[in-house]
C-alpha cells in the first residue's frame, strides 16, 4: 500500500472505507481494494436466494470468494441483507400449497441465520440483519394499508414478527457483530420518519438494533442540510451509522416536473440525452459532490464507523441496469470514486487531502 495516496490509510481516525464486491469481478480490483479499502460487503453474495435457494440447501461458493479475499487483505466483511423481500425464494412463504404460518417463517429465518453465522461469525464485523422493509409508494403493487411498513410478501404474512425474528436469531448466533437495519431514501423526511418508527418498534419489542445503514445511493443532488439532519436524528436514537451503498449518480437529475416522458412523447429523446450524457459540468459537479459529502461523514466521524461505496470502479456498477426508471433505456454511469479503467477520479485526491 503506497500510505501516501490511500484512502484507508487517510481516513484510519474517522471511519473504514469499504466497497461492496461481487465474486464475479472481484480479482480485477486486487490492486485498488488493497490500496484504499479496509470493509468489504457482499453485493449478493450473502442474500438469501444465493444461500439457501431452497430449504436446506446452501450454496456457499459464491460468499467463500469474497471472504477469502478478506482474509487475503486482512480486512473484514460488512454481511448484507439476509432478509431483504426482493431476494427471498417463494419457498420460505409457503407450506405445501398453502401459505406459510409465521411460526414456520421464522423457523426457517432461524435456521438460516445459525447457518450464515456458523459459517462467517469469525470474519463479520456487521450484519445488515434486514434490508429495506419501509414502505415506498413507488413500489405500488408494495403498498398496503400499513403507513410505515411495505407491503412484502413477508410482510402479509408476518406483519413486522419477521424483523423480529431476523434480529433476534442474528442476535443469538452472532452475539459479537453489530446488527443494522438498512435503508435507502433515508434522508428524505418523510421516508425518515418511516424508518426512525421502525427502529423504534423493533427495539420496543426487545431487538437488539446497533446501528443504521445509510445507503447514500445519489440519483439527484444531494440536499447536505437534510444529510446533517438525518445523522443527527440516527445518532439521537444511540444508532450506530454506516454508508452502506454510497454512488453519486445525479442519473435523474433532470426536469421531471412533467413527470417521466413515454418512448412515444416528443420530449423523450430530449429527456433521455440529458439524463445520459456525461459533461464536464457534470463530472465536475459530482467530483465536488463526492468531496463535500465526506467533509460531512468526516464532521460526524464521532457516530460513523464505515463508509461503503456500491461497487469500486465505473467499469461495473449496477446503475448500468438499473436506468432511470423500468421503461427507459439504460445508459452507462459513472457513479465511483475510481474511473473504468481503475484510475482515481480527480475527488480521490481531494477527499484523502482534506483528511490530513
Ligand atoms: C439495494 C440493495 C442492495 C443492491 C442495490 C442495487 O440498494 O440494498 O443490496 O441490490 O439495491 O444493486
Amino acid at each position: 500500500m503506497n500510505m501516501d495516496f490511500s484512502l484507508a490509510y487517510a481516513y484510519e481516525k474517522y471511519f473504514k472505507i469499504g466497497a461492496a464486491v461481487s465474486h464475479l469481478s472481484i480479482d480485477r480490483y486486487d490492486e485498488l481494494l488493497s490500496q484504499h479499502f479496509n470493509s468489504l460487503t457482499t453485493e449478493n453474495e450473502l442474500k438469501y436466494d444465493a444461500t439457501e435457494p431452497e430449504e436446506g440447501k446452501f450454496t456457499f461458493e459464491a460468499a467463500d470468494k469474497i471472504f477469502g479475499k478478506a482474509r487475503q487483505m486482512g480486512v473484514k466483511v460488512r454481511a448484507h441483507a439476509p432478509v431483504w423481500h426482493w431476494s427471498t425464494p417463494d419457498w420460505i412463504f409457503k407450506d405445501g400449497d398453502k401459505p406459510a404460518a409465521p411460526e414456520l417463517i421464522y423457523e426457517r429465518i432461524e435456521a438460516h441465520t445459525k447457518a450464515l453465522c456458523e459459517r462467517y461469525n469469525d470474519d463479520v464485523y456487521a450484519w445488515d440483519v434486514v434490508n429495506e422493509a419501509t414502505l415506498d409508494e413507488m413500489h405500488k403493487d408494495q403498498v398496503g394499508d400499513s403507513p410505515v411498513y411495505r407491503n412484502s410478501e413477508y410482510f402479509k404474512l408476518c406483519g413486522t414478527g419477521f424483523m423480529e425474528a431476523a434480529f433476534r436469531a442474528m442476535e443469538k448466533y452472532s452475539p459479537n457483530a453489530q446488527l443494522f437495519y438498512n435503508d435507502y431514501g433515508e434522508c428524505d423526511p418523510k421516508r425518515r420518519e418511516r424508518i426512525v418508527t421502525l427502529i423504534r418498534e423493533l427495539r420496543e419489542k426487545g431487538c437488539r438494533i446497533d446501528g443504521f445503514g445509510m445507503q447514500q445511493h445519489h440519483f439527484v443532488k444531494p440536499d447536505f442540510d437534510e444529510i446533517k439532519r438525518s445523522i443527527e436524528i440516527y445518532a439521537d436514537m444511540g444508532l450506530r451509522l454506516h454508508v452502506t451503498e454510497l454512488d453519486v449518480s445525479l442519473m435523474a437529475t433532470v426536469d421531471q416536473s412533467r413527470g417521466l416522458p413515454k418512448p412515444e412523447d416528443e420530449w423523450f429523446d430530449d429527456f433521455f440525452r440529458k439524463a445520459s450524457t456525461m459533461t464536464p459540468e457534470r463530472f465536475a459537479e459530482m467530483d465536488d459532490i463526492y468531496v463535500k459529502l465526506f467533509e460531512i461523514y468526516r464532521s460526524y466521524s464521532d457516530v460513523i464507523d464505515s463508509v461503503t461505496t456500491w461497487g469500486v470502479a465505473d467499469d461495473n456498477t449496477w446503475l448500468d441496469q438499473f436506468g432511470i426508471a423500468p421503461d427507459l433505456p439504460k445508459a452507462k454511469q459513472y457513479p465511483l470514486l475510481f474511473d473504468t479503467d481503475h484510475s482515481p477520479k480527480p475527488c480521490v485526491g481531494r477527499i484523502i487531502e482534506a483528511a490530513r
